[in-house]
């Protein structure tokens, strides 16, 4: 090399500012890849980074080199070759460009695709180029040890990520001002430059921030103690850091642009559940690269505020305390999506949200409260437990009540000052077991004691209410629910749990904890709801035990919310996930060897998840899981990019209202049918007013929640009130 031009590189690290010079933008590529989910076949085949933008061959080389790879070769042309046209066919590209490939001495080399040949050209000629992809396949829940950063240019400053071998990806980036201090419940504040930098450097979003404040063990009725990481999707093990500042979310996504790149590509973003109190964005079964790379997307995980933190609202509005903070925390993500999101290779325009149970009823408020922002394009209800509407306002004034109560506090100034997190939490937790003494039955949905509430103000109206006056976003829009939903409970309850349920037990089940004894009475006088006295002779009635909970609790409701919507949307589909999970997955969620397809059943196969989570690839082959991943991630993949429910060209039919409920079940041989499934049931249900005024009692787990003097376990049976 020449020493001048060895003392003007220098001098040009010198003089350049601290950071921007080492971390410029990395260039922009797009990951090729053949991603069939499967670990061993992933791992050992080829992948690829085509880089998007015109490069002369020295500075293609330069950039694979930033990106810690170097030029393909011409002995790669056969493994690359399938890549790109499978890459051209899901983005519905041309790729008639020439690339540059490493050449061989003298000459410099490019390879057309239309023609598949090598050939050679002026090395100052500014064309894209193909480098080789040796980032790490991530298998469990440890990221690559290998460090592949990448950089990325927001208008809020440069941001650091990394690179796996299926995408880019950005982990907990800050979306708000840290909802901590003064900020503490008050509604969100929007951030205007990524914070804790010095001057030029990049926003380290490397790492999965903490989760926002959850209580373990985890009380509630749906889940049982010492959970393991991966034991359920949305319940965290009590390793997971959890902080006040948590407003973050994560990015995979398997392009990363050029300036001003016409070619985006659709987004998801991912709401979680966990009845509003507990889960997390960055919980394994929620990784997004597997779904981020079939037909590719990008993918974006948020994080909200949960519990007490996020809904308790002063209603007199007579001091800064916001209301309904974690729905705004969700909005303002979108927000931040729609700004931010061009930088990472995703189209603003084309935003689906998706969200499973409490993460369903969240889409449910979006829905409703965006109507014309146009924060998405998109949506999917996932098992939204909508059976009783959003809080009515006195519900929520009375929780807050009984809150300031237990926290010897006089108003929420005293609890966002003189309160603790680990204090706050343990009001909370008190207040769930404290609540079921006090309301009268249906009025706290014990599932999500904190939900949206009608605050008249971010929302005004229960969403039957609004469905039916049409003030909500009608965009193409899917409504899921699992097949055995309620099938959960046998996982959870103790008596219950992997054995034959027997008729008194089941019925004293119902009368308890979910319609109390006089409507568990008009059920069984009811024989077509199928739970009836003809089942007292059988030694086992799980299956309609779980039938009839399922109608009750998800199934129905979510039939109906359906229905409200297409009256509006023609673009509605209703699909039932009918796939059984074997034990080995299952088990987690349903109990043992149920194939029982329950609550949360999709999620491990909808992200191709169960990789991450310590199951042997072999003992998932076995089950088809690979095959009914891949089917399910193309189903929404397609639906996200065409607004369309289809795969192998089958294209499934809308809902189509009320008359006609056509019903995509989703299984291995998956069919639409129409009439939709025991509709009949719900309609009985609905006359009997079952489902929208059930009991969930808050089932304390024995110690801590229950134990302060003065809060005794429920005296049933309690007397219902009427709603407003
Ligand atoms: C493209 O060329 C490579 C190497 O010459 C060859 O192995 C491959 O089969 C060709 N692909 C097609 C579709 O012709
Ligand atoms: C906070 O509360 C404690 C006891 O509840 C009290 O002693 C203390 O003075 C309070 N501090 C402030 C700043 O209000
Ligand atoms: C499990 O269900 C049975 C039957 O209803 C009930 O008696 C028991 O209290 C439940 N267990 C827990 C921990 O809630
Ligand atoms: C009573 O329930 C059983 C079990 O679900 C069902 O097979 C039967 O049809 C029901 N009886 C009537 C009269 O609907
Ligand atoms: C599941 O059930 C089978 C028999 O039905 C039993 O052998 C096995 O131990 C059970 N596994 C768990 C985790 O309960
Ligand atoms: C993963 O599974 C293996 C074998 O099943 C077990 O030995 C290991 O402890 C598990 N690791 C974690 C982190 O659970
Ligand atoms: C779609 O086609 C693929 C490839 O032929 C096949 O493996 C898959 O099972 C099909 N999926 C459905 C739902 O038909």
């Amino acid at each position: 090399m020449h020493l001048t031009y060895l003392c003007v590189l220098i001098q040009c690290l010198l003089l350049s500012p601290v950071g921007s010079a080492r971390n410029p933008k990395s260039p922009a590529f797009a990951v090729l890849v053949d991603n069939s989910l499967e670990p061993a076949v992933v791992q050992s085949s080829p992948s690829y980074l085509l880089l998007r933008e015109a490069h002369t061959q020295e500075s293609a080389a330069a950039a694979c080199n930033t990106l810690g790879e170097s030029l393909a070769s011409v002995k790669d042309v056969p493994f690359f070759e399938p890549l790109l046209s499978m890459h051209l066919r899901a983005l519905d590209g041309e790729i008639s460009y020439p690339m540059w490939l490493a050449g061989n001495g003298e000459t410099c080399t490019a390879y057309s695709l239309p023609n598949n040949h090598t050939f050679s050209v002026e090395c100052t000629r500014r064309i894209r180029a193909l480098c080789t992809n040796t980032a790490e396949y991530q298998t469990g829940l440890d990221p690559p040890s290998t460090s592949r950063h990448i950089f990325v240019k927001t208008s809020q400053g440069l941001i650091k990520g990394f690179r796996d071998r299926l995408t880019a990806r950005f982990q907990g980036i800050p979306y708000a001002k840290p909802p901590i201090g003064e900020r503490r419940l008050k509604n969100p504040e929007r951030l205007h430059s990524f914070p804790g930098r010095k001057k030029g450097s990049a926003y380290d979003a490397t790492e999965f921030k903490a989760l926002c404040p959850v209580r373990f063990p985890i009380e509630s009725p749906t889940s049982t103690r010492n959970m393991t990481p991966n034991a359920t999707p949305d319940l965290p093990n009590p390793n997971y850091p959890i902080s006040e500042d948590c407003l973050y979310l994560n990015i995979y996504t398997p392009i990363l642009p050029e300036n001003e790149s016409p070619d985006l590509l659709p987004v998801v973003v991912w709401i979680h559940g966990g009845s509003n109190y507990f889960g997390g964005s960055s919980l394994p079964f929620y990784f997004g690269m597997n779904l981020a790379t079939r037909r590719p997307l990008v993918v974006v995980s948020i994080n909200y505020r949960l519990g007490a933190l996020g809904f308790l609202s002063d209603l007199s509005k007579a001091s800064d305390i916001g209301s309904n903070q974690a729905m705004r925390d969700q909005l303002m993500a979108l927000d931040w999506v729609r700004e931010h999101i061009k930088s990472f290779g995703g189209d603003p325009e084309r935003v689906t949200i998706f969200g499973e149970s409490s993460g369903g009823s969240a889409v449910m408020s979006l829905i409703q409260t965006n109507p014309e922002k146009g924060l998405f394009s998109q949506a999917i209800v996932q098992s939204g437990g909508t059976w009783s509407g959003w809080q009515r306002p006195h519900v929520q004034a009375d929780l807050t009540r009984m809150f300031l109560d237990l926290a010897g506090c006089n108003d929420l100034d005293c609890v966002k000052n003189n309160r603790t997190m680990g204090e706050i939490l343990e009001y909370q937790g008190l207040l769930f077991s404290k609540a079921q003494e006090v309301f009268p039955r249906g009025e706290v949905n014990f599932i999500e004691p904190f939900r949206p509430f009608i605050d008249h103000d971010l929302i005004t109206e229960d969403w039957t209410a609004a469905l039916e006056a049409g003030r909500y976003r009608k965009v193409p829009t899917l409504v899921t629910y699992t097949r055995d939903e309620f099938g959960l409970i046998l996982k959870t309850n103790e008596t219950l749990k992997d054995k034959p349920i027997d008729y008194s037990t089941a019925v004293e089940f119902l009368a308890t904890f979910l319609l109390g004894e006089e409507r568990t009475r008009q059920v069984l006088d009811t024989p077509e709801l199928g739970f009836n006295r003809s089942l007292i002779h059988m030694s086992d009635v799980t299956d309609p035990f779980i039938q009839l909970t399922t109608d009750l609790g998800y199934r129905c409701s979510s039939e109906i919310y359906a229905g409200f919507l297409d009256r509006h949307n023609r673009d509605v589909w209703e699909v039932s996930w009918d796939i059984g999970l074997p034990q080995f997955i299952g088990g987690m969620i349903c109990g043992n060897g149920t194939k029982r397809a329950c609550h949360a059943a999709e999620l491990p196969i909808l992200f191709g998840s169960a990789n991450y989570a310590n199951i042997s690839s072999s003992a998932l082959a076995s089950v088809n899981y690979y095959q009914q991943a891949r089917n399910t991630i193309d189903l929404y993949s397609n639906f996200v990019h065409d607004g369309e429910v289809w795969i192998n060209a089958t294209y499934y039919l809308r809902r189509n209202g009320n008359a006609v409920r056509n019903v995509l079940h989703w299984d291995d041989t998956p069919a639409s049918t129409r009439g939709g499934v025991r509709w009949e049931i719900c309609q009985k249900m609905d006359e009997m007013n079952l489902y929208d005024r059930l009991y969930y009692p808050y089932l304390p787990l024995g110690d801590r929640a229950n134990t302060r003097d003065g809060y005794i376990s429920l005296q049933y049976p309690m007397v219902a009130g009427p709603f407003d």
